[in-house]
């Protein structure tokens, strides 16, 4: 920033933005758990619309996207990022550690938070087959699933309906119908969010499971964390005013539309170079 009579004014790292991304929209039901939170952040968001679904392909490809749209973030100025997407966490968040040096919040699939939750002793996990096929996912089962039964259903294709805003379509309707009823057969009373499009699918799930079915969203615990992490390290900004919100994507047009439902206000949504 530039400020008078020509001296170059460098903005606190502390009142830089907070960077947070997914694959796709999906995000967004993280991100407005941060903006509840911590309302005086600027924030920027990516849908890596462009290269998604990552839940399908290797892990290397998904390091790969999310090194690539961490730097963009950086050279946005981020101090820190939110990776607001399961499968870039459970794959990437260790490389993205090790290549940058500003501070990394993931999100993972609530087991932990399941367990305390679960009367039947059966939790079911919905996530993408790259998560479930991860090494930090059965890492994650070995340390907190003791005592329950973990249940897991990849889901290809639900993302996709996220994006297309498909919340309650017959082909929606029928592929929940897939994954969510092998769990309850299986006596899951619990079922896990493991991938942040899902909760904007939680009504349909509710409505298919019926009432006495926990659900399990981590989006909040992660905006808990963003705030912990930011507040441990002195960058929480010093700013009083509301914080902006600015959207970029890798993808078409038609992510606008789509950021600006989930959102829940227009957006406006800028192309990544
Ligand atoms: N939203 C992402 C997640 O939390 C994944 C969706 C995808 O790209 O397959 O895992």
């Amino acid at each position: 920033m530039i400020g008078g009579m020509g001296v170059t004014i460098k903005t606190a790292a502390k009142d830089r933005p907070l960077g947070v991304f997914d694959s796709g929209a999906g995000g967004v039901s993280v991100l407005r758990w941060i903006r509840q939170q911590l309302p005086r952040e600027n924030l920027i968001y990516i849908s890596d619309a462009g290269y998604a679904p990552y839940g399908n392909r290797s892990s290397h490809y998904v390091q790969g996207r999310a090194t690539c749209v961490t730097q963009f973030l950086l050279d946005q100025g981020a101090k820190a990022v939110v990776v607001a997407c399961n499968t870039a966490t459970v794959t990437s968040i260790a490389t993205l550690r090790s290549k940058f040096a500003v501070p990394f919040i993931g999100i993972e699939p609530g087991v932990k938070p399941a367990l305390a939750e679960t009367a039947s002793g059966v939790v079911g996990v919905l996530a993408t087959t790259e998560t479930l096929k991860s090494p930090a996912f059965h890492n994650l089962i070995h340390r907190f699933g003791k005592g329950v039964r973990v249940e897991v259903q990849g889901c290809p294709g639900l993302m996709e309906q996220v994006e297309a805003l498909a919340f309650s379509t017959p082909k929606t309707r029928d592929l929940m119908d897939r994954y969510l009823f092998p769990l309850l057969e299986k006596g899951a009373d619990t079922i896990v969010l493991g991938c942040t499009h899902y909760p904007f699918l939680a009504p349909l799930i509710r409505e298919m499971a019926g009432e006495g079915i926990r659900i399990i969203d981590t989006g909040e615990a992660v905006s808990r964390q963003v705030c912990r992490a930011l507040t441990t390290r002195d960058l929480l900004t010093g700013r009083t005013e509301p914080g902006a919100v600015t959207f970029w994507t890798s993808g078409s047009r038609g992510v606008q539309t789509v950021l600006s439902c989930l959102w829940g206000e227009p957006v406006t949504v800028a192309q990544m170079p």
